[in-house]
């Protein structure tokens, strides 16, 4: 583990050992099918960075008190809900390490387990009793839900614009990032300045997040990750990394590039050949480089704060962001 993972870690501790008991006291299932899939997809290794990260805008905001774990966990039903359709949606087979939960439960169960961990963030949301917070879930439901259809309609497109994928990763990942930030700070009363600080933290950190997500399908390693590596590719998914270097290749090299992406069953050669043209052309490159440009300005985006040990949280996380390898 890297020494700023550990350091992160060794900061977030007790919170994280809280949002952890909240999961699983207020799921609720009353059919033990419901418990079994919803516990696979909530319990295999999540890294919990939504509803740590409403925890801490809570917290640098000045709230401490115990609700914001409970709160905090709308944001990690959620994501599991999400998950649980875009395995299917993405025809995924692992996920962290594990065959995802269509392939154990089948396609119906797996789809109406994401609507009932919905509801369930929905519901919690509703305990804010704060309208406004409930609206922002809302919404966030329905960016994904679009984000994620945008990408599917871009299927094998290649011609997609930077600004095109700009767009589906904002809405399908960020503004997730961004209502747990905000929240934490709407929880907490901030003022107005304070809210828009942290809800431009994280969407930057969520852009940022996305294009590593999107980086890490081509040179991580399935065994590292949990998720099969070139699965982005194999179901015609563009992502910046390629859709950059399609655009500064030469003919003969976009050509070849667009041979292996259309042949799906690519080989491991024709694997390594395309990373070996996305290096060639600086899609790698520019890809980490405009993520570490976000990770600036979500860094920027809370210099109102003071340097409290929040704050400094805030920032390792976001250096974390750029670095992980998971
Ligand atoms: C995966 O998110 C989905 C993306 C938005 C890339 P995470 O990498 O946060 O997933 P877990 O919960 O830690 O496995
Ligand atoms: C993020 O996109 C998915 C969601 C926002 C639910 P990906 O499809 O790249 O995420 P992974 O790689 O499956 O985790
Ligand atoms: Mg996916
Ligand atoms: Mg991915």
């Amino acid at each position: 583990m890297s020494d700023l993972k550990q350091k992160i870690l060794t900061m977030v501790k007790d919170d994280l050992a809280e949002i952890e008991t909240a999961l699983t006291q207020n799921l609720n299932p009353y059919l033990d099918l419901v418990s079994q899939t919803a516990k696979h997809i909530l319990f295999s290794g999540g890294k919990r960075l939504r509803p740590l990260l409403m925890v801490i805008s809570a917290k640098i905001c000045g709230y401490h008190e115990p609700a914001a774990k409970t709160f905090s966990i709308i944001f990690e039903y959620l994501h599991a809900a999400t998950l649980l359709h875009d395995d299917l949606v993405d025809e995924a087979t692992l996920r962290r390490g594990k065959p995802v939960a269509h392939s154990i439960w089948g396609n119906s169960t797996a789809v109406l387990v994401g609507d009932f961990l919905l509801a369930r963030s929905l519901i919690i949301a509703a305990e804010t009793e704060n309208p406004k917070v409930i609206k922002i879930i809302a919404k966030i439901t329905e960016n994904m839900s679009q984000g994620e259809i945008h990408q599917l309609l871009n299927k094998g497109d290649f011609n997609l614009s930077e600004s095109e994928y700009m767009e589906i990763i904002r809405r399908k990942t960020a503004v997730l990032i961004q209502g747990a930030c905000r929240v934490g700070a709407i929880i907490a009363k901030a003022d107005e300045e304070r809210e828009i600080a942290l809800s431009r933290y994280g969407l930057n950190l969520g852009i940022a997040f996305q294009m590593v997500d999107d980086l890490l399908d081509y040179t991580s390693d399935t065994s590292v990750i949990g998720k099969t590596i070139g699965a982005d590719l194999r179901e015609g998914k563009l992502t910046l990394p390629v859709i950059y270097s399609l655009k500064a290749a030469s003919t003969k090299d976009r050509t070849q590039m667009e041979n292996i992406i259309k042949s799906k069953n690519f080989s491991v050669h024709g694997f390594e050949k395309l990373i070996g043209l996305l290096k060639k052309y600086k899609g790698i490159a520019y890809t980490q480089q405009f993520a570490e440009a976000h990770i600036r300005q979500a860094k920027e985006a809370i210099s109102l704060f003071g340097p409290t040990e929040h704050r400094q949280l805030l920032e390792n996380i976001a250096d974390y962001a750029i670095t992980r390898k998971l």
